[in-house]
């Protein structure tokens, strides 16, 4: 059964914008990132939209529906009633290139300033060995799909933009949490972690948890672990000593 829908589309540039109005078929099955397809190819050829798999496997199509920040293609049609009027903005935190794209390059940066993983020098690829139990914990961030939704949704970066300089954002703070918690993995990340990608900044509020798509449980496993490490290290009586000597 169809039926016309009520959507509002934010459509705007990174100089002004504002949310535009249309009425839209709606069939059974659907998702919001099929309404915006329809959009596309019958009232706004030049609505810009990005997205790949329409699986919820390539993190592409990130926009915050009625507020929340969700991916268009797993979010159901069904979800919301026929007379409700469904908005679609941009995500927040990111600049906006155009209507719903927005330049999440912000994220790249922060990729790139996390040491890559340190293996043991005598080892070459190949001969790492390690066993299962060692490598369980860490293996749940490997599902991130790099949607950047907890990204968006981290009031830390959010709410302050000042603090992009200082803080990796959960999604990076959860790659140094892996690597710090891979038995084969030597470099000392825990200083690094609070120093140079602002563990700090994080007070646990659990909301990029909330929106992963992947139900990682980014604050419990990944950020609330680490922040125990680092504390262990910090107040571990020889590491103490340790760090009193060497500033002499
Ligand atoms: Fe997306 Fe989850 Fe990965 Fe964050 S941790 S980028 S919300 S998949
Ligand atoms: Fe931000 Fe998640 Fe921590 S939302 S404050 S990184 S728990
Ligand atoms: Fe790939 Fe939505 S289009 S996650």
């Amino acid at each position: 059964m169809s039926y016309k829908a009520k959507f509002k589309v934010w459509r705007g540039d990174a100089g002004e914008g504002s949310l535009e109005d249309y009425g839209v078929e709606v069939n059974e099955g659907e998702v919001v990132l099929d309404i915006i397809h329809r959009l596309q190819a019958t009232q706004a050829p030049d609505m810009a939209v990005r997205w790949n798999c329409k699986a919820g496997k390539c993190g592409s199509c990130s926009a915050e529906v009625n507020g929340v920040p969700r991916l268009m293609c797993m979010t159901r049609m069904s979800t919301f009633t026929e007379d409700e009027t469904i908005t679609v903005t941009p995500l927040r935190t990111f600049p906006v290139i155009r209507d719903l794209v927005t330049d999440v390059s912000f994220n790249y940066t922060k990729a790139r300033e996390v040491a890559s993983f340190e293996p043991p020098a005598e080892l070459k690829p190949g001969d790492y060995r390690m066993a299962q139990v060692d490598v369980e914990r860490s293996q749940e961030f490997r599902k991130c799909i790099e949607c950047f939704l907890c990204q968006n949704t981290c009031h830390a970066v959010r709410d302050h933009e000042d603090n992009k300089d200082h803080f990796a954002g959960p999604r990076f703070l959860m790659r140094v949490a892996e690597l710090d918690m891979h038995p084969l993995d030597t470099r000392e990340r825990r200083n690094e972690a609070q120093e140079d990608h602002g563990l700090g900044f994080c007070n646990i509020t659990k909301c990029c948890t909330e929106v992963c798509p992947e139900h990682i449980k980014i604050t419990d496993n990944a950020l609330i672990p680490m922040k125990e490490r680092v504390a262990d290290r910090k107040y571990d009586p020889l590491v103490w000593l340790g760090n009193k000597i060497a500033r002499r």
